[in-house]
């Protein structure tokens, strides 16, 4: 069927006396009034408790205080924003994202780009935790200045305040270059995902005499080379408390047991935002369901879209009732 769609300035004819047209509105004006009838709002609200920036400094004093730090991982804006809101203290883009969150294999796969995507998108959201990205294998293990420009990279684009990098004694050059440079740089030790091959898989690391001595070695060599603070992965719990007692600075644990200055997870571990089945290391407790939640939701979302209980009267835009006639008359249908 063909309608008569009368043109625009007849339509403003149209309108009920009294009434500005809509084409007579400066654009400015409408903007300035407008409420945003889209999803496309921005995510962002303020927090219900204001907190300060947390520092190098205020880290420096949870720990003086043998306070336990918390950190989580967050790898785009809404995951930045709940932990933000959460009150951690810190929150790392970690390469953990080549896997949870771009769907790769493992982490050698993530680009220092991706991350620095990625570190940008948490950076906007974790306005008052201290935001350290990960660099990505191959960014920063050829030379100490490799690893200083990804550093200046992750800074200045992921706008993060500092970055974390894996290795312990052969990595000591290079974190001693960007520390020196100001960047600060939080050190990663025991298990050291990116270099799985070449350990064998994700082993427990530091079971033996020797391989606690070893890690041991690898976290004082981090420290000595200006590291703020050092992840211990998956060591023996007794090991990581002896390590902590050793350092001046803090041990960030993961799968290290309860003795460390703090502790890391990986945010869709502790939320459960994964389906069943999927595997977990032993070390993460699941906090929340957030898998479940979003599938219940979305079931009741397909099944009422399905049989139209959805969307109801409220969820939709009135119009005046003599606009519609106008609007039946002008392409002749009587009645909706
Ligand atoms: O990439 C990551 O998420 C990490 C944490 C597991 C420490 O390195």
């Amino acid at each position: 069927m063909a309608y008569r769609i009368p043109s625009r300035v007849a339509l403003s004819r149209m309108s009920t006396p009294g009434k500005v047209p809509i084409v007579a509105c400066h654009p400015v004006a409408i903007s300035q009034i407008q409420q945003r009838h889209s999803s496309h709002s921005p995510l962002g609200s303020p927090p219900t408790i204001q907190r300060k920036k947390i520092t190098l400094e205020s880290l420096r004093s949870l720990y003086k205080k043998n306070e336990p730090i918390t950190m989580i991982t967050a790898h785009d804006f809404p995951s930045g924003h709940v932990a933000d809101h959460a009150g951690m203290d810190m929150v790392l883009v970690g390469d953990s994202l080549a896997m949870v969150a771009l769907g790769m294999e493992d982490t050698s796969e993530v680009l220092l780009d991706e991350m620095i995507l990625h570190c940008r998108s948490v950076s906007r959201a974790t306005k008052s935790a201290f935001t350290i990205g990960d660099l990505p294998m191959g960014s920063y293990e050829v030379s100490p200045s490799q690893a200083l420009e990804s550093a200046i990279r992750v800074i200045k684009e992921g706008r993060v305040q500092g970055v974390k990098l894996e290795g312990g004694t052969e990595m000591a050059a290079a974190i001693q270059r960007i520390a020196s440079a100001g960047i600060p740089v939080l050190g990663h030790v025991g298990l050291t995902p990116q270099r799985q091959n070449s350990l064998g898989g994700f082993r427990v690391q530091g079971k033996t005499t020797l391989g606690a001595l070893k890690v041991l070695e690898d976290a004082i060599a981090v420290q000595e080379a200006g590291a703020f603070a050092v992840v211990l992965e998956a060591v023996p719990a007794e090991v990581a408390s002896l390590v902590t007692k050793k350092l001046q600075i803090p041990t960030i644990g993961i799968g290290a047991g309860n003795g460390c200055s703090g502790q890391v997870l990986v945010q869709v571990d502790m939320s459960g935002n994964f389906p069943p089945g999927r595997f977990l290391p032993k070390f993460v407790k699941k906090y929340g369901d957030v898998w479940g939640e979003s599938m219940k939701a979305m079931q009741a979302y397909k099944e009422e879209v399905k049989n139209r209980s959805y969307p109801e009267p409220q969820h939709t835009y009135p119009m005046p009732a003599d606009e519609l006639s106008q609007f039946q008359q002008a392409i002749q249908i009587e009645s909706v």
